[in-house]
């Protein structure tokens, strides 16, 4: 099957069949490749934005989901390689933009306690789904899209393994049994209550699978 055929979407689905679906797609794509940034995320967001666009349940149009991304911390972008280092490197209160499918958006979002700010930062921090369903009623929303009605951010959190050797004993012992937290997915979408209970347990879904693919 050509890659982009798994983002076709048979006809009749609801919202939770749907996103079994896109689920069970994406597993299949990712399956064998443990890039994550070039490759694993690429493809989520294309699939899962493509997937949305074929899927009447969230209709077209004002309906549209518009935007979806990731956003992720500045420490798991590739360190420069072939030309000299930044003088500073990415501060890591700041989540970075990483692979979307969309307009151009917002390149930073701060998460620091006391300047964090916006639905993505809200999610980051509190490593909790926010569902958004009017983003103009919610305090520090970041508009990236001023055509954007509402929004939901899911957390990417990666279940820390215990690390072996002594070198890395305190580590371990501290990380053990924790969850760190990498970025966020973000889906916007042009009408007001976009998404819901449905999109939510199938998106924090999709977040673990696309967690579990990748080497992070
Ligand atoms: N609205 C987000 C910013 C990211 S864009 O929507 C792509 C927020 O409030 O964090």
């Amino acid at each position: 099957m050509p890659h982009a055929d798994s983002a076709m979407i048979p006809a009749g689905l609801d919202k939770v069949a749907f996103w079994a679906h896109v689920h069970e797609q994406l597993r299949h794509l990712l399956a064998g490749q443990r890039d994550w940034v070039c490759t694993n995320l690429a493809n989520a967001s294309s699939l899962i934005y493509n997937s949305l666009y074929a899927c009447p349940e969230f209709g077209s149009g004002e309906r549209m989901v518009n935007w979806c991304g990731f956003y992720l911390h500045p420490t798991l972008f590739p360190a420069p390689r072939f030309s000299a280092p930044a003088a500073a490197p990415p501060a890591p209160e700041r989540l970075l933009l990483g692979p979307f499918c969309g307009k151009p958006a917002c390149q930073l979002i701060h998460v620091a306690p006391g300047r964090a700010r916006g639905v993505c930062a809200d999610a980051y921090v509190h490593r909790r789904t926010v569902l958004v369903p009017d983003v103009d009623a919610y305090p520090g929303h970041i508009a990236c899209d001023g055509e954007t009605k509402s929004e939901v951010v899911c957390p990417l959190l990666l279940r820390v393994p215990a690390a072996a050797g002594a070198e890395a004993e305190a580590e371990a012992e501290a990380e053990a049994g924790a969850e760190r937290a990498l970025g966020v997915l973000d889906l916007d979408c042009l009408a007001l209550g976009g998404f819901d209970e449905r999109d939510r347990d199938g998106l924090e879904r999709i977040a673990q699978l696309v967690v579990d693919a990748c080497d992070w």
